[in-house]
């Protein structure tokens, strides 16, 4: 059948998600799979239909692509689609109510607070709970809108900032460490990546903009640590209902303590993505890769 892989939308990572699609396409070329690539930005996804799809590849990250929305569209038009369904991909991309779920289920993760634009909050109080702290808008990727602070001042110019995304904030105790992050594929955890940037964290410069990121891969770690992490990766992955591939992301703090940082259900397949990082130390090449994930619509 004819595969549709839907790339670009309208997300602030739109960007990134046409790097991704456009991998994704050429591998899924290369795999000899009739595939075309499509832009809900640009196009009614309800055209899929007449152009006789018979399966999504969704390579959109951020909100409307990787939330649940376009998941619940192409469960409506009975579309097999890759990936997370809609409950996983909505609290997955929902970095507020992954925490509450994390917390639950004693999964360690930063302490943290949420702060709603409509509510007001008190910059003091935060900085003197928390010390320094990590501003996240809660339905961001790519690291879009986040910013530390170390004083209120900082704090109060990074959440100003952060309420231009997303009405809901997170803000998490700052994690002085390492930072991790664990590929899955089905049900499987595969070899974990450490990133390493000169950065102040692993943000969307040293994603997608300079040179001067470092990956290790497989990570530089004690195989208990590792295990202990990719258990951990594995918990968090079900815990918000994701399922198929996606990519969970943690730190490791100077104890050696790990921490959770969030589930991402359409992680990023561009050349320099972790995910086919992760799927080449294990032997699978990026086709391959591709190919796989669509069979799991199967
Ligand atoms: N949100 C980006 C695409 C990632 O997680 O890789
Ligand atoms: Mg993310």
């Amino acid at each position: 059948g004819k595969v549709a892989v839907l790339l670009g939308g309208s997300s602030a990572e739109r960007e990134v998600s046409l790097m991704s699609g456009k991998a994704v396409l050429n591998g899924l070329l290369a795999a000899g799979v009739d595939a075309v690539a499509f832009d809900p930005a640009q196009r009614n996804i309800l055209e899929l239909k007449a152009l006789k799809i018979d399966r999504v590849f969704i390579a959109l990250h951020g909100r409307g692509g990787e939330d649940g929305t376009i998941q619940g569209a192409l469960e409506f038009m009975s579309l097999p689609y890759t990936g997370s369904g809609v409950l996983g991909s909505a609290l997955a991309m929902d970095k507020v109510r992954s925490k509450h779920l994390f917390k639950t289920a004693q999964l360690s993760t930063a302490a943290y607070t949420v702060v709603n634009a409509s509510e007001g909050f008190d910059a003091n109080a935060i900085i003197a709970d928390f010390g320094k702290v990590m501003v996240k808008p809660s339905h961001e990727g790519s690291s879009i809108g986040m910013a530390q602070a170390n004083t209120a001042q900082e704090l109060t110019q990074a959440l100003t900032a952060a309420f231009d995304y997303d009405d809901e904030v997170l803000v998490e105790q700052w994690i002085t460490g390492r930072e991790f992050t664990v590929a899955m594929l089905g049900n499987d955890a595969l070899p974990v990546i450490e990133m390493k940037t000169p950065r102040g964290f692993y943000d969307y410069e040293a994603k997608y903009q300079v040179n001067s990121t470092e990956y290790y891969c497989p990570a530089n770690m004690s195989d208990a640590h590792r295990a202990q992490l990719q258990i951990m990766a594995k918990h968090a992955f079900k815990l918000v209902g994701a399922s198929s591939w996606g990519r969970v992301d943690a730190m490791q703090d100077e104890n050696g303590q790990f921490y959770l940082l969030e589930v991402n259900t359409v992680p990023g397949m561009t050349e320099k993505s972790l995910v086919p990082m992760a799927a080449k130390a294990q032997g699978v090449s990026f086709e391959q890769l591709v190919v796989r994930i669509l069979e799991q619509t199967l």
